[in-house]
């Protein structure tokens, strides 16, 4: 009984790390879709760390959806030293030398009219991130001894006015997304990016996996607050952050999207978990061992709780419901959204993340989705936190 759990544990454990690895092959009808590197981008200092020209995968819309966007930033974590930006330069989180050449799209990015039933005809595009910043960097000189060149808003830019050339000035509907670190810029751009589309369109945004909770009066939060730092100084970043926070707070602050959500116009949508695994593994190390083990004692149960109360409470006001949307679910996962199993196979109260989102985004209801004990909720094959603390 005690080693079944315990194995059961483990395996769960191995699931969410090859999940977090991005490895997860799930979903049917995928196509792959090749990568397109944009070299024109390269005069306007729009580059990688590595100072090679941005990239992204596009897969053309078609019939009603030919005049509709989904523009989806990858995630990865942030450089925010030299060393750590010199270690990115050898893989596709610093240039796109090597991001692979073709990609598979799945969830919202899924080309099935059944995975995917509002998305799957409109123009869609995974950017690589190369920048290290979450798309916020603006340094002008190239370091003399690195050659690093921190310049991720530059590349946010010159990727629109790309999408724009390419017939995104004509869109109808679009959606600015990501997931963990490119839900970051999801948000912080959210504003610049309805501003370059036409009046007329429906824009909105949506960030999946990217509301890092900020504990003032925890320690544990020390890395986060360390990456922020070091993050702004390195990629000057704080320009590009919304100036309704930078103007009353400390910059390195305001990347965390529960002090800057408040000055964004356009409508946003927020998928999470309220026990993101990132988040919970760098907020208490430890704590899988911990849960997985069986070890779920009254303190580790407090702790939680705790931490729940606290995500739950610097969610954006749930007052606005039409220009601020929320599915908020308990499963121990990541980022949900490109993959088949979270974007149609998750639900809370019976609803799909799909289905949450996509009646949100088209004013259909305006429910804002938060799961709470005995109400039911799916997280399809992975664990929620009762299945080891009540
Ligand atoms: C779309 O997905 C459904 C459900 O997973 C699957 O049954 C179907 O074969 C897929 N369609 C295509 C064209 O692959
Ligand atoms: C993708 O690239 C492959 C290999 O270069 C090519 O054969 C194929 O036609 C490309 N697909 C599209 C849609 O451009
Ligand atoms: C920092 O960014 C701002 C604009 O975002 C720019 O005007 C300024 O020159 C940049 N500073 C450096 C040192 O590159
Ligand atoms: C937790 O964090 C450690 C240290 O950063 C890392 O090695 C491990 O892969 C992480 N595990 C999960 C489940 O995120
Ligand atoms: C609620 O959000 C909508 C859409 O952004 C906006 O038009 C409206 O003014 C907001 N209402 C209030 C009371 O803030
Ligand atoms: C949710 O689904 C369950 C199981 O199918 C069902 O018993 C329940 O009535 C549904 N609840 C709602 C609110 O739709």
């Amino acid at each position: 009984m005690e080693i079944t759990k315990i194995l059961q544990g483990l395996c769960l454990v191995i699931f969410c790390l090859i999940m977090l690895n991005d490895k997860v092959v799930i979903g049917e009808g995928e196509t792959m879709v090749n990568l397109t590197i944009l070299e024109s981008a390269v005069s306007k200092g729009a580059v990688c760390l590595d100072g090679t020209p941005p990239a992204y995968y596009y897969e053309k819309g078609h019939g009603e959806g030919a005049n509709n966007w989904i523009i989806y930033f990858r995630g990865g974590e942030w450089c925010y030293n030299v060393i750590d930006c010199v270690a990115r330069t050898t893989t596709e989180k610093g240039s796109s030398k090597y991001a692979p050449k073709q990609r598979s799209f799945y969830g919202i990015l899924s080309n099935n009219k059944t995975i995917n039933p509002d998305f799957y005809n409109w123009n869609r595009v995974m950017v690589i991130y190369c920048d290290g910043s979450s798309f916020t960097g603006d340094v002008e000189l190239v370091d003399p001894i690195t050659k690093l060149h921190f310049r991720g808003a530059r590349i946010f830019l010159a990727l629109i006015e790309n999408f724009l050339e390419k017939g995104m000035k004509n869109a109808k509907n679009a959606i600015l997304s990501g997931g963990s670190a490119g839900g970051l810029p999801a948000l912080i751009h959210c504003d610049r990016f309805k501003a370059l589309l036409p009046n007329s369109a429906r824009v909105k945004c949506l960030a999946d996996g990217s509301y890092f909770l900020h504990r003032e009066q925890m320690k544990e939060m020390a890395f986060m607050d360390t990456v922020n730092e070091g993050l702004i100084k390195l990629h000057n970043s704080t320009n590009m952050l919304p100036s309704s926070c930078t103007s009353k707070m400390n910059p390195s602050l305001c990347l965390f999207p529960q002090y800057f959500q408040e000055g964004i116009k356009t409508p946003f949508f927020i998928v999470n978990s309220m026990f993101d695994t990132f988040q919970i593994n760098k907020t208490f190390p430890g704590y899988y061992e911990n849960l997985f083990s069986n070890t779920c004692s009254t303190s580790l149960v407090k702790t939680l709780q705790d931490f729940k109360q606290d995500f739950i409470n610097a969610l954006p006001k749930q007052s606005n419901s039409s220009s601020r949307g929320m599915f908020i679910d308990s499963c121990l996962i990541h980022s949900q959204i490109t993959s088949g199993v979270g974007w149609n196979g998750f639900s809370v109260y019976n609803k799909t993340i799909a289905k949450a989102f996509s009646d949100w985004y088209f004013d259909r209801s305006h429910e804002q989705l938060i799961d709470k004990p005995d109400l039911p909720l799916n997280c399809y094959n992975f664990p929620s936190i009762t299945n080891f603390c009540p």
